[in-house]
């Protein structure tokens, strides 16, 4: 199983849009972050889509550590040292 690369060790604030559907890249090497370029091609990770509820602003993880992806859960702050 492949790891996910750190894209950043802080999280994306991004504003989504209700209703609209959003593709997160879980591998951490799409060069359109935080969103799915298809760099995961080859490898057996899959962007992870989800649909706003709101218009709001959200925290995207960017590690791709955060065990409540796509959403930044801390997990960055326990990353080892780059
Ligand atoms: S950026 Fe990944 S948990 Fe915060």
């Amino acid at each position: 199983m492949n790891q996910a690369c750190i894209a950043s060790r802080l999280p994306y604030t991004v504003e989504v849009e209700r209703g609209k559907t959003y593709s997160w890249c879980a591998c951490g090497r799409s060069r359109a972050q935080p969103y799915c370029d298809g760099s995961h091609q080859g490898t057996d990770l899959a962007p992870l889509q989800f649909t706003a509820g709101r218009n709001e602003k959200i925290w995207l993880c960017g590690c791709k550590r955060s065990r409540h992806p796509p959403l930044c859960d801390g997990a960055h702050n326990k990353l080892p040292p780059a």
